[in-house]
């Protein structure tokens, strides 16, 4: 009986204090790059929290410019004095963007354009994942419009800065999760028919065909591109689901913190000589498999033109 109890109430301890223990055994994969950043510049889209948020305080340690790219400029200036206190370095710069609307997305490129002469990193890293049906302001669905049509345009306006800067690199965070996703042209709003957890499959399906096809058109430029899984992490990202911030509060003590989860992320916009794997998918700081859904060439450049139509940018 005793020692049922003990059991009962050691094994929580235990686990409790192993926790970093076995989060470290689970998440392998750290990017090990001493590559120091000064005078390059980097923008990282959705910095005020989780992944981008450790992501933007490492790229500033190692001495770039950071621009956090954030839909609230409030939050976003935060977190910008958070790492700056942190890091010393005192070149983080918020600005607005809000990815469901292409007015922003236009706004924050002008701006920039205007105010720095280089882009060495570009991040898309901001994302949403499971909220109920709606709408970017440009009519879009929110999981396709933010997730890869806000960044597509984004990429597209930065990218002359891109390779005047060359050797720069844009790096995709996408998911596991395009595994399920699918790419259905007929519907490509959710207006037929809308599942939040499948729409953000698609949306980061589209992620990595998207990378693709851009790293097939800069082949020659010096930019290159790179998608990411960046594991399983404990972020905000599950806040639109119960359910699935009920399996990640249950598994806390397993899945990746947010500096864990930055570590692919850092590894492709650092890593030396990793320019022979343009155009590649990373996991835990190393290559990995995509769906074949992911790898189809013609689903990619169809995808590509059916962007520019919506976004209103011509097709070559
Ligand atoms: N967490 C995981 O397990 C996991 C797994 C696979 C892939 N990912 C990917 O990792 C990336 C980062 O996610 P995270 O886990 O760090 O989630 P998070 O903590 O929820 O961070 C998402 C960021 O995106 C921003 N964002 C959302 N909508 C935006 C918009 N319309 N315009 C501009 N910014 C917007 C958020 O800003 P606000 O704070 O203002 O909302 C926030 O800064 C996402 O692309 C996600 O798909 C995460
Ligand atoms: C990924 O890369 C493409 C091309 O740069 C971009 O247009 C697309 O929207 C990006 N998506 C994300 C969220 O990384
Ligand atoms: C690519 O996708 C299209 C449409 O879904 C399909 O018809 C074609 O067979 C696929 N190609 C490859 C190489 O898988």
């Amino acid at each position: 009986m005793i020692g049922v109890l003990l059991l009962l109430f050691l094994l929580p301890f235990l686990l409790y204090i192993a926790a970093p223990q076995i989060r470290k055994m689970l998440s392998s994969g750290v990017c090990t790059s001493t590559v120091q950043l000064p005078g390059k510049v980097a923008v990282v889209t959705g910095a005020n929290t989780g992944i981008g948020k450790e992501t933007a305080k490492e790229l500033a340690q190692r001495g770039a410019r950071v621009y956090l790219a954030c839909r609230d400029v409030q939050k976003g200036e935060l977190v910008a004095r958070e790492i700056q206190i942190m890091t010393g370095n005192q070149q983080v710069l918020v600005r607005k963007l809000d990815l469901a609307d292409t007015k922003s997305i236009r706004a924050f490129a002008k701006g920039f354009l205007a105010e720095e002469k280089h882009l060495h990193i570009l991040i898309n890293n901001a994302g949403v994942m499971m909220c109920p049906y709606s709408k970017t302001a440009d009519g879009f669905e929110m999981h396709i419009g933010v997730n890869h049509l806000g960044h597509f345009l984004l990429t597209h306006l930065l990218l002359e800065k891109l390779k005047e800067s060359a050797p720069s690199r844009v790096v995709n965070v996408s998911s596991l999760a395009h595994h399920l996703g699918r790419i259905h042209f007929h519907n490509l709003q959710g207006e037929k028919f809308y599942h939040a957890g499948l729409a953000y499959c698609h949306s980061k399906l589209a992620n990595i065909l998207f990378t693709q096809e851009l790293a097939r058109r800069l082949k020659g430029s010096g930019v290159t591109t790179y998608s990411v899984h960046p594991g399983t992490v404990n972020s905000e990202l599950v806040r639109h689901s119960y359910l699935m911030r009920w399996i990640w509060w249950l598994f806390s003590f397993f899945i990746k913190t947010s500096q864990q989860g930055a570590q692919t992320s850092l590894y492709c916009a650092l890593t030396e000589g990793l320019e022979v794997l343009n155009g590649n998918h990373f996991s835990d700081c190393h290559v990995a498999w995509v769906s074949a859904q992911a790898r189809n060439e013609t689903v990619a450049r169809r995808l590509w033109d059916v962007s520019c139509d919506l976004l209103g940018i011509p097709v070559d």
